[in-house]
């Protein structure tokens, strides 16, 4: 088996904002317009979201996203993305490139040194051509590609596939991109989850380290792990048969086949989980958490992950130890814990030990541990 090293890192963060009062703006003004045509109804009526209760229960203030045109308006409330013709790059794809730019000239190597995408994100835009072959063509990695997808684990189930590969020399050089365009299948209607989500892009490339190499500055991968459990509490019903239960097969009613939550339940089960995988992974190579100098854990929930420290450690655990991005960016999905790493380990010293620890749909949870070399 081969050693494995992170050889570059690349993140796209689109430049639009839109913050936490913008968004609920916008949702209490379509809430009193459908109040208003509720009331005659009878029906019981809508509730105002409210800035003060997404501080509060996940700690995003605001969100990055990659098309705000039509988000905020409450007659559309969704993206406005427009088709693209089959022989333009497609807006997954573009999206992917430019973190996948990044990571090969942090690199410092050509795209044809990559002979594996691996595109790995917890929404694909279609079933085929993989996104990832519309990725390597854009780039001209040599080699071959392919999707994967583990909801908000997707980055960290990549990695874990790219290590394998790397370190068994199936492949010599694997690239993971993780496009996030979330907000595309996000129901900005829907109170519990709207504030929840943004976008963003990243990629990593996994090379094998020859006996003795050491790289400053760069991590060499000691392992990787994947966990899941079967559950409906974060679910999508959005598929190629989504249609056919509907009289009219010529279109497909987004009602019920959009991300849906039940956030409460996700909380308690994954942070126990969470908690639990850490401590195990840990535990096999040897180490407690407080060996652990970073831990680059997902983005969903800023007092989720206080609270797996809290179990894991025994005592609270400040952001120095356990970065936060979500706070500026939103859950940006498996995109989350790859920016916390990106953004935070230059501080760090040799022989230094990171976990990237990422959870959510599935269930699942995925896991690297790294040491800076
Ligand atoms: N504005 C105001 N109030 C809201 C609201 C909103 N946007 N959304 C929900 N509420 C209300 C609920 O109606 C409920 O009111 P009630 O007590 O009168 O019934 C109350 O707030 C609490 O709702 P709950 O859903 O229990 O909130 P929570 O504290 O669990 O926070 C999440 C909700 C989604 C922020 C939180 O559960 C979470 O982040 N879970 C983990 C998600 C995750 O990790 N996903 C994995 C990866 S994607």
């Amino acid at each position: 088996m081969k050693r494995v090293a992170i050889s570059g890192i690349g993140v796209e963060i689109p430049a639009a904002v839109i913050s936490n009062e913008e968004l609920v703006a916008s949702f209490n003004e379509w809430v009193d317009t459908e109040n208003a045509r509720l009331h005659c109804t009878g029906a019981e009526p809508l509730q105002h979201s409210n800035d003060e209760f997404i501080v509060h229960a996940s700690g995003v203030k605001k969100r990055h996203v990659l098309q705000p045109d039509g988000i905020l308006d409450p007659a559309r409330m969704a993206p406005r993305i427009a088709s693209r013709p089959d022989d333009e790059l497609s807006v997954m794809a573009e999206f992917g490139v430019a973190s996948a730019r990044k990571a090969l000239a942090d690199a410092g190597i050509a795209a044809a040194d990559v002979d594996m995408v691996i595109c790995s994100a917890s929404h694909q835009q279609r079933p085929y051509p993989a996104m990832s072959i519309e990725i390597q063509k854009e780039l001209g990695t040599s080699g071959a590609a392919f999707d994967m997808s583990l909801g908000c684990s997707s980055a960290a189930a990549g990695l874990h596939v790219a290590f394998n590969l790397v370190r068994s020399g199936a492949q010599k050089r694997v690239m993971v991109v993780t496009p996030e365009i979330i907000t595309g299948h996000l129901n900005f209607r829907d109170r519990q989850t709207h504030f929840i989500f943004g976008d963003a892009s990243t990629a990593v490339i996994v090379e094998p380290l020859e006996d003795g190499d050491e790289r400053p500055g760069r991590f060499e991968i000691v392992d990787t792990r994947t966990w899941t459990q079967f559950s409906n509490n974060i679910r999508s019903n959005f598929g190629f048969l989504s249609r056919l239960s509907q009289e009219d097969t010529t279109f497909l009613a987004m009602e019920g086949n959009m991300i849906k939550q039940v956030g409460n339940k996700v909380f308690k089960e994954v942070t126990v989980a969470g908690h639990r995988f850490i401590v195990e992974f840990l535990a096999e190579h040897g180490h407690t958490p407080q060996d652990i100098r970073r831990f680059w854990l997902h983005q969903a929930n800023s007092r989720m992950n206080a609270m797996i420290l809290k179990l894991s450690f025994g005592h609270e655990v400040g952001h120095d130890r356990a970065p936060m991005v979500l706070d500026r960016l939103g859950n940006t999905a498996a995109a989350g814990a790859i920016i916390a790493l990106e953004e935070n380990h230059r501080d760090m010293k040799p022989g230094d030990y990171g976990l990237v620890c990422a959870f959510g749909a599935g269930y699942s949870i995925g896991g690297a541990l790294l040491r800076m070399m």
